[in-house]
Formats: C-alpha cells, structure tokens, sequence
C-alpha cells in the first residue's frame, strides 16, 4: 500500500508560500517505507555525487558505489573516458566487485570468469563455443551502462535515462564556481563518518545558519551571522556565502595558502553550498570541506569527508593540515551532535512539523520542495529546476549588505 506520502496532503507544508511553509512531516525522517520509496525515486533518478575524481583517476581503477537500489560500477577505460555500470554479470547476474579494486584491463566475474574491458565490451566468455549457442553476439551482452558526469572533483551518476543531464540539473553552479577551477583541486586527505540521523536531517542542518551562534559559537567568530546572505542560482542546489570571511578571532580556517587567481569576490568568501542530494560543499579560498552523504537507513547516514586543496598549494608536510583539519571536526561534531538530536525527536516525539523561519530557512523550503518533486513526479524529465534569488538584500533575508557580490553574471532560469 503506498505511504502517505503520495498525498498532496503530506506536502501541504512543503508548497506552502515560505511565509506559511512548515517543514517536512516526520515519517519522511523515520519510516522504513519513506526511505525505501525515497531510495527509488529520489536517489534512484536523480543525479547522485558517488566519489571524486581523484579517487577513479586512472584506468584500472574500479569503484563499487550504491545508488538507490543498485550497486553501480565506476571506470575509467583505456581512452580516459569516465563510465559506470550495474555491479552485475550479464551471464547469472553474480554481482562483479564487492569493494574498490585495481583490475589488470578487465572485469572478471568471479563465477565463470566471464571478463568485460573497462568499457563494459564483453571479451571473454570460457568455454561457451564448445557447444556453440544459435545466434550468440558478445555485443549483446556488454555491462549495463549507467550515466556518469562530473562537476569539478565530483562524480555524480544517475540510474534514470529521463532525467535532464547534469549540466541542467546544476543549473548556473557551475558558471557561478568557475573561478576556483575545481578540476585542478586534489583530495588531500578523506575520513568516513557514521551518524545517527537522517541524510536530510545533515543536508538541511548544512543548509541554514540560524543554528550558528549557538551550536558553534567558535565558527561564529569567523563565519559571522552578520556576514551571511544566500548563494543560488538557478539549479538543483541551495546555497549561502559569508562575505567576508573574518579572521578577526580566529584564523584557523585560514592558515594555508588562498588559491590562485580567484576573484576580488571569492577570495574573500566562504562558501556553503549543498548540491541536491547528497552534496555539501564548504568552499573557502584556501581549500574546501566536502562531504558526501550516503543514506544507510532512515536513521543512519555515512558521511564520506574529504579536504581539497588548489593547486597553487604546494605538497603539505606532516602536520600543515592540523589547524584546519581539527576545525572543521570540532564544528562537524557539534553539527553531529545536534543533528542526532534531531532523529531523537523525531523518532521518539513523532511531532507535527513546525514553521521554517523565513530569514534563515529558506534554503530548506527549496530543499524540500525538490524532495517532494522527486517524490511525487512520474518522471524527473518534469522536475522543477528552483528559480535563482534575484539578488535583491530584501530577497537574501540577511542583515547589511553584502560588500562582496559574487561577480557573476545572471543566468536565465531553467525549467523542464
Ligand atoms: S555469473 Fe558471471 S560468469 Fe557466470
Ligand atoms: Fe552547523
């Protein structure tokens, strides 16, 4: 029987104008069959972040990614290019590679040593001409392809053939980061982090700085609520920037080298940008925190961390990335803690959802909005790409007026 959250009724809160919007009911942070149905249709169509380039640099290189349902295949072949596939045989269907791996050229299933090339080609099938097959073509039975892009040092793939590629599901994101030259960036170092909450739970905390002088009253020194206006274009993400970054207090953010070349704009802003879905970004001029979710169960996320830094940063020696690293986990764990406090109160209280606060969460009504898109659209070839702010201060819902504008042009808005 379907939740009830095919209803209109589920999402009245959600559509509401932001001035009456509440957030989202509950189940959509507890329920096995929430986060089932969400699995399939939100993680199963959309554009999913599933690793960075680094890690699928070279050919050889293979990676076993969840996404939805399905267990996908990530390769980089003998030309360089970037593909994916489904983690399964095309024999019996045995599943492939249980880990990341290096593989020597091909993909052998450890059943019958069928072997595929890193472009998914069938190459090898043992013994199968001994007794040969009427009509066998090796062309048919290539690995299943799945669709693979990137954006910077992101990997996004996505199960779904209607959905807009992309560069449409980005929207403006792209033009509007394009001065730090994300694909020259290198993983300095990652960390997995598990955490007893909700993936949306940590995406909306992400998303809204009204927590900030409370939960992290050493972050607000640095990244003043004062200082914070909203960062979005239009596309599949929400944003905001602080402008500019203070290093009045504290300096710990900004101990290592500010990149290279980078605007009048960016190189005094910090900014925090979640991709949807599963996608933070906390970009500074001197290296960005990323942090990928991977939804586990409806109370239980991975967090797949990492440190980029430009290229203009020279090779760190031992203990370069201290200060910086241990800021960002100090202020990871007070949002940890806060945000499994939050799956606490949901699961035990069960309570109606309450009213977003115009001036700050903003951010999280868009969000919700594109979670009840992918919840209730037959096809992601019809999800509403959000509307960019149009940059007024009354429209930005901070305080002052931002000194440093992102120096980028408008793009048109983009809807499907
Ligand atoms: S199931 Fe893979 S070779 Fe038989
Ligand atoms: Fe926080």
């Amino acid at each position: 029987m379907p939740g009830p959250w095919t209803s209109d009724e589920f999402w009245a809160g959600t559509r509401a104008p932001l001035t009456s919007a509440t957030g989202l009911q509950p189940e959509a942070y507890t329920s096995e069959d929430f986060f089932a149905d969400e699995r399939t249709r939100l993680f199963g169509r959309g554009w999913v972040a599933v690793g960075t380039a680094p890690e699928i640099a070279d050919s050889g290189r293979l990676l076993v990614r969840a996404v939805g349902e399905r267990s996908i295949l990530v390769t980089r072949d003998g030309d360089g290019v970037l593909r994916a596939f489904l983690n399964s045989c095309r024999h019996r269907g045995t599943e492939l590679a249980d880990a990341d791996c290096d593989v020597a050229g091909t993909i052998r299933c450890p059943y019958h040593r069928w072997g595929y090339g890193l472009d998914g080609t069938l190459v090898a099938t043992p013994f199968l001409d001994d007794v040969p097959r009427d009509e066998f073509a090796a062309a048919d039975h290539g690995l299943v392809p799945v669709r693979v892009d990137t954006w910077g040092p992101l990997v996004f793939a996505c199960l779904a053939d209607d959905t807009p590629p992309l560069e449409e599901w980005l929207g403006d994101l792209p033009e509007r980061m394009a001065g730090y030259r994300f694909q020259d960036w290198r993983v300095e170092e990652s960390r997995t982090i598990d955490i007893a909450a909700n993936w949306k739970l940590i995406t909306e905390n992400f998303q809204e700085y009204y927590h900030l002088t409370w939960v992290h009253p050493e972050l607000a020194k640095v990244s003043r609520v004062k200082d914070h206006y909203r960062y979005q274009g239009p596309g599949m993400y929400c944003g905001q920037t602080t402008s500019p970054v203070s290093g009045d207090d504290r300096d710990d953010w900004l101990v290592l080298a500010p990149a290279a070349g980078l605007d009048a704009s960016d190189a005094v802003s910090g900014r925090f940008v979640a991709v949807f879905p599963n996608v933070m970004l906390a970009v500074l001029p001197n290296h960005v925190f990323l942090i990928v979710l991977e939804p586990v169960a409806p109370g239980r996320t991975r967090e797949h961390c990492s440190f980029l830094l430009p290229p203009s940063t020279a090779p760190l020696a031992d203990g370069d990335l201290d200060t910086t690293r241990t800021f960002w986990l100090d202020v990871n764990d007070e949002d940890i803690d806060i945000v499994e406090r939050g799956q606490r109160g949901l699961h035990r209280g069960h309570v109606p959802p309450g009213p977003l606060v115009p001036r700050f969460e903003e951010p999280l009504h868009r969000f919700h909005r594109m979670v009840a898109d992918c919840m209730t659209t037959p096809s992601l070839a019809d999800v509403v790409v959000p509307d960019g702010d149009d940059g007024s201060p009354a429209s930005r819902l901070g305080t002052g007026v931002n000194p440093h504008p992102p120096s980028i042009d408008r793009a048109e808005p983009r809807k499907h």
